[in-house]
């Protein structure tokens, strides 16, 4: 890894902490990882090291790497110019087929990151409602704005470390520079507990404007919700007067063409869409009941734009990459490879005695370490080793695998849809030797 090290030192004499994005920075490693150049569900670092991906760009990468449709795509609206801050034919198209396929969309718009969707959705739903509460779930993350950025993965556990006052936990804030008093629009409560969300509808009900939720809480891991939650979900924030916001930025195209939404059954009153939907381009994308939605400047009173709103690039793209997603046989294949990953790796965890356990949907999947039964809840999270994910995480990258560790935390990762049977078998091999590595050195570490 040495022109990798290299790189990092001469990034952090210009780069703040060495990196464009504060997670990018892999600290099983010490240091980002640089890659030269990507196909498929393969990576090769600056060292010319080859790596089974399975970060496959925290999401973005659900086709795979430089796939010839999307690339096809882009060079085609590269070479018409790419007049950005423009519309084209491909606006419509695009959000056509989204309004066809993703079951809660009868309008969209398009923003570049999912930051700005969950922002816009927010907005909206306060526009909507006239409202100004927002009920999110510990742990749930919707992105880097103000607004969201409170009682997320290491801060929801601490909450949680304290002892419980009944059904509400506090918004612990995630970052510094969150301005005062912002938090107190806020109601945060666990996940997967129906009746704290039936708690707060009664407290707060007349203030709600939104309930914001990861339908699939991939950022965890991977954690369904129950029957019982799915349920509450659908018909205690509707009852009294507040709206149901899926943050599908990670979910969205992950398991089935219309997402969590899709596969959940329910369909929301608003929801974003990222990652996938750009095919590896900055797209994402809110949408909604045509009602809410045309509340939306210039027909309402509520603000979106941006000049690279809908850059013609990452629109193309987006295009392409969601009619990959609508071929006949995409999803199966997912299942399949899916099926074989994550059986495999946690009958390797089991074989050499390692207290690993995975779970998935769709194509991606959560890793966790020394947590006595699968996961359903934040606090039953508070238990994962996050050293043993960090040696692990080294592990495998040291055997050719690629994983991000996002800080030894429970995290999602994930395949892509150009991975073969073949590639799955291949990764598996690879992991048993890191598996196996892992082993001899908890042994004698
Ligand atoms: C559920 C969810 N919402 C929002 C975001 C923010 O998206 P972006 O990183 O594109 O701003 C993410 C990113 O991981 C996410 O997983």
């Amino acid at each position: 890894m040495q022109r990798v090290q290299q790189q990092y030192q001469r990034a952090c004499h210009s780069l703040a902490g060495g990196v464009s994005s504060s997670t990018r920075k892999n600290q099983a490693l010490g240091h980002a990882m640089y890659f030269a150049r990507a196909r498929g569900c393969r990576l090769w670092d600056l060292d010319g090291r080859e790596y089974i991906d399975l970060c496959a760009s925290h999401g973005a990468a659900l086709l795979g790497h430089n796939h010839p449709r999307v690339r096809t795509a882009v060079l085609e609206a590269l070479a018409r110019g790419a007049p950005c801050s423009y519309e084209n034919e491909h606006h419509a198209a695009l959000a056509e087929l989204l309004c066809r396929t993703v079951p809660c969309c009868e309008l969209v718009r398009f923003t570049g990151s999912g930051t700005e969707a969950t922002m816009h959705c927010l907005r909206l739903a306060r526009a909507y409602t006239g409202r100004s509460k927002i009920l999110k779930f510990a742990g749930h993350f919707h992105g880097y704005h103000d607004q969201v950025m409170y009682a997320l993965g290491g801060s929801a556990a601490a909450e949680r470390a304290e002892p419980p006052t009944g059904p509400f936990l506090p918004p612990h804030a995630a970052s510094s520079g969150l301005p005062p008093g912002l938090d107190e629009h806020l109601v945060v409560i666990p996940f997967n507990q129906p009746e704290a969300l039936e708690a707060a509808c009664q407290r707060y009900g007349r203030e709600l404007a939104a309930v914001i939720c990861e339908p699939i809480w991939y950022n965890a891991g991977c954690i369904q919700p129950t029957a019982e939650m799915v349920r509450a979900l659908a018909e205690l924030p509707r009852a009294h007067g507040a709206l149901l916001i899926f943050d599908e930025v990670l979910s969205a195209f992950r398991m089935c063409p219309g997402g969590a939404q899709q596969y959940l059954n329910v369909v929301p009153d608003l929801c974003t869409l990222g990652k996938a939907v750009g095919g590896g381009y900055p797209l994402s994308v809110f949408g909604g009941r045509r009602e809410i939605m045309q509340r939306l400047m210039p027909e309402g009173d509520c603000q979106h734009s941006g000049t690279y709103n809908g850059h013609p690039v990452v629109v193309a793209a987006g295009l392409a990459a969601v009619q990959c997603y609508l071929e006949r046989g995409f999803y199966e294949h997912i299942t399949q490879v899916g099926t074989r990953l994550i059986s495999g790796l946690n009958e390797l965890f089991k074989r050499h005695g390692v207290p690993g356990h995975v779970q998935g949907l769709g194509a991606r999947f959560g890793l966790y370490f020394d947590l006595p039964k699968p996961p359903l809840t934040d606090h039953d999270l508070l238990a994962h080793n996050r050293t043993l994910m960090l040696r692990f995480v080294a592990s495998a990258i040291r055997h050719g695998v690629y994983l991000h560790d996002y800080g030894g935390g429970p995290c999602h990762h994930g395949f892509c849809a150009a991975m073969t049977m073949a590639d799955a078998g291949e990764a598996l091999r690879r992991l048993d030797a890191a598996i196996g590595e892992l082993a001899r050195d908890e042994i004698s570490p």
